[in-house]
């Protein structure tokens, strides 16, 4: 069960291009392409006749024609040719509205009505020429997303997942405050006095010890802003202006539910510092990229684990936040399979 309107990620722009592309969201095979203008199009990859995947058929200008019978569909979905010159008309495939931002192929799963591009996550600095950014490819999880939102509502395992980029020993009990929004949850804390850690040491503009802020927040369906606050020691804190040699990183990332066990991962990191610096970007894409892959080793375990287990399992007070989330994820999905069925049944 997935929270279907929604906006999710399909696909980094790059990876679309005036070709058939099959893509997979929540669990529905889609046959992508863009039309010759560059427009992004998103049709059920299955032909109404036989169900081949369109995407094994071929564009014909910017109409896919299926490579069984030859049915062809224009950019919405309606069938514009059929084999014995006569249309039925039921040939038609469903189209997903998509929207293109921060580089980036969104889709909207849900009722086509409902899709509103101005409710796609907002990123304060996306624009802002005076931060910089780093970004890999997209990563494949073998977990359920749900397993990747707890993780990025969970700053407390740096310490003993990235004990060589992100933590250090603060990381490991220093409290957390948990805070419900209006689409998400956030749980954050401040810690102060402290050694950086080893990834950030190497990045920010001053030296000596620090006061840090982890920032963990995820918003529905299952997109997460993580942002980290480094200030010289006595300068951080919740309140107060923020010291000029305070640097700041706002980590995105984008889960994608390709199935109920998969999940396609899409991230990218906004810096306050050095926008230019294309070395930096580097280092700082592969270092991001190398913990991430310590995540995803572990939470591909988890999700084997959870799946397969022999005795019930604990949660902790350090889960809280992660268990609001899904606890509302919940209820707004229900939400709408009760709207879903009344509309039905009228
Ligand atoms: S399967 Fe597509 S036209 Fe027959
Ligand atoms: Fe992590």
């Amino acid at each position: 069960m997935f929270l279907m309107n929604a906006w999710y990620v399909a696909a980094w722009d790059h990876e679309i291009s005036h070709a058939l592309t099959q893509v997979t969201v929540l669990e529905k095979n889609i046959c992508m392409f863009r039309t010759q203008g560059g427009d992004v199009v998103a049709l059920d990859d299955a032909c109404p006749h036989r169900k081949l995947p369109l995407s094994m058929g071929r564009l014909q200008g910017d109409s896919v024609e299926c490579g069984y019978h030859g049915l062809t569909f224009d950019c919405v979905g309606q069938c514009v040719w059929a084999p014995g010159g006569r249309i039925p008309s039921e040939a038609r495939v469903h189209a997903y509205p998509t929207h293109e931002k921060y580089g980036l192929v969104w889709i909207w799963m849900g009722n086509p009505v409902l899709a509103d591009p101005e409710e796609i996550f907002e990123i304060e600095n996306f624009d802002n020429p005076e931060w910089g950014m780093n970004r890999g490819a997209a990563m494949e999880l073998d977990c359920n997303y749900l397993l990747m939102c707890d993780n990025l509502l969970d700053p407390t395992h740096v310490a003993w997942v990235h004990g060589g980029s992100f933590g250090q020993a603060a990381t490991k009990d220093t409290p957390l405050r948990i805070k419900k929004t209006d689409n998400g949850v956030i749980v954050h804390r401040w810690m102060m006095d402290v050694e950086p850690a080893p990834f950030y040491k190497k990045v920010i503009g001053f030296k000596g010890n620090c006061d840090r802020l982890q920032h963990y927040e995820v918003r529905y369906p299952s997109h997460a802003l993580i942002r980290a606050v480094f200030t010289p020691a006595g300068t951080g804190g919740p309140d107060g202006p923020l010291h000029p040699d305070t640097f700041i990183m706002d980590s995105m990332n984008f889960m994608t539910p390709t199935t109920a066990g998969k999940t396609r991962y899409y991230w990218f990191q906004l810096r306050n510092i050095r926008p230019d610096d294309e070395a930096l970007s580097q280092m700082m894409s592969e270092d991001v990229q190398h913990a991430f892959e310590e995540d995803r080793a572990v939470l591909n375990a988890v999700q084997n684990g959870m799946a397969n287990k022999t005795s019930p399992h604990i949660d902790l007070p350090i889960d809280a936040g992660q268990l609001r989330f899904r606890r509302q994820l919940e209820a707004m999905i229900a939400e709408e399979t009760l709207v879903d069925g009344k509309m039905q049944g009228a």
